[in-house]
């Protein structure tokens, strides 16, 4: 079977940070804006009164420091409280489009590629921004690419799920070079009125190229030793927001057409999967985790992170051995674990082994295990 390697990768990264004080103050203030409108139904006991929200609590629960937004005033505004975006004509590049343009041409500079050698493009991703045509068709032009393009969505494992389908396209010869984008536009699917959850996500958008070893002209190159993929159903991680809504005449503003979850039973019903999965993955290809020079993991918690790699490795373990960037990018969905790829692999030496991993709503688990040429 050919050899299929990494041989770029790219980061977008937006332009405007929001620190977990700044969140905390405009969410207290729309805490504040509410219980004063409602007071009489608070009082009444018919409705209950919003509490604050903590930067100690959001550092000691997630590890989550700040994160980067495409647009800040709407987010900061109490009385909007979520991002502002301006329509575009269908003539402009869409905004998905666009970061995923900008990081599709880093790793194409990486890879020492130009858009013409690409000739499959998946877009994946938690959210598209419309229906149809696809993303993938949009940012396929805008490289410059040929060949084929399509959209996929499995929430935090659309990229290495993407990873599994460019390098089977590689492999089978349906495709030579493949782009992956991941344009994770999180700040519009996340509820920012909710207390729970209002922390969470920031935005960004990260690339890789997937071809064969033997047309790779890139110096830093990453076999892909074996990928694997799993879901299993859950309602734990929900987003209702969909094409039918406006036949079932729902608010579309109601709490369920935004990112919901039961952060606790995730935590706990994961963790063990995503440990389980890690470890029969690097068995089946003849490999202990201890043997793993580096893992790239799914960054949703930093508590979670650390379990994960307890039960593989036996110990605590530090950001050497597994680099967390959750604490500057907050949870980037699908990317968040080619994030941490893209800026923590150069020390690593020929012959190193890593680990890819995502895990999220579906439940939905994927594995990339590469090795440095
Ligand atoms: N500020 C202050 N306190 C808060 C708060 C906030 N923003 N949000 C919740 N709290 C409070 C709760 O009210 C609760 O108080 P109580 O004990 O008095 O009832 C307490 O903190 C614990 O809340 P809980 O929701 O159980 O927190 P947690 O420790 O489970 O942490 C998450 C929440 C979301 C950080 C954590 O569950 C998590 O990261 N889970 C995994 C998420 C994940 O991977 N999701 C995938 C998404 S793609």
């Amino acid at each position: 079977m050919k050899n299929v390697v990494i041989s770029g990768t790219g980061l977008y990264q937006p332009p405007y940070v929001i620190t977990n004080a700044e969140l905390v103050q405009a969410f207290n203030a729309y805490a504040d804006l509410q219980n004063a409108r409602h007071a009489d139904a608070i009082a009444a006991g018919t409705q209950p009164a919003l509490v604050h929200s903590s930067v100690e609590f959001i550092e000691k629960a997630s590890g989550i420091k700040q994160r980067y937004v495409l647009e800040k005033s709407g987010i900061l505004d109490p009385t909007r409280m979520k991002p502002r975006f301006a329509p575009r004509p269908d003539e402009q590049l869409s905004l998905m489009a666009e970061i995923a343009l900008s990081a599709a041409q880093q790793a194409l500079a990486a890879a020492g590629l130009q858009g013409k050698d690409i000739d499959g493009v998946l877009c994946a991703a938690a959210n598209m921004q419309r229906a149809y045509p696809a993303m993938a068709c949009e940012i396929q032009q805008a490289v410059g690419a040929g060949g084929y393009g399509f959209d996929m969505n499995v929430a935090c494992s659309s990229a290495t799920f993407a990873i599994e389908q460019a390098a089977n396209a590689v492999r089978s010869g349906s495709a030579k070079r493949v782009l992956v984008v991941n344009p994770e536009i999180t700040s519009a699917h996340l509820e920012w009125r909710d207390r729970d959850c209002h922390f969470i996500f920031g935005d960004v958008c990260t690339a890789v190229i997937v071809e064969a070893e033997e047309t790779a002209v890139s110096a830093e190159r990453w076999r892909i030793l074996g990928t694997r993929l799993v879901t299993q159903y859950s309602n734990n991680i929900r987003n209702n927001a969909g094409f039918l809504n406006r036949c079932e005449d729902t608010d579309p503003d109601a709490r369920d057409k935004t990112f919901m979850q039961e952060g606790r039973k995730v935590f706990k019903e994961v963790v063990p999967m995503a440990a389980a999965h890690i470890d029969a993955h690097l068995r089946e290809l003849g490999f202990e985790p201890n043997q793993v020079r580096r893992f790239w993991l799914h960054q949703a918690n930093l508590g979670m992170n650390q379990l994960v790699l307890r039960k593989l490795v036996g110990q605590d373990v530090g950001d050497d051995l597994a680099p967390v960037i959750l604490g500057e990018y907050a949870n980037t969905a699908s990317a968040g674990s080619i994030i941490a790829f893209h800026l923590h692999r150069a020390d690593l030496k020929a012959g190193d082994l890593g680990v890819i991993c995502s895990f999220g709503a579906g439940y939905s688990i994927g594995s990339v295990v590469v090795r440095r040429d």
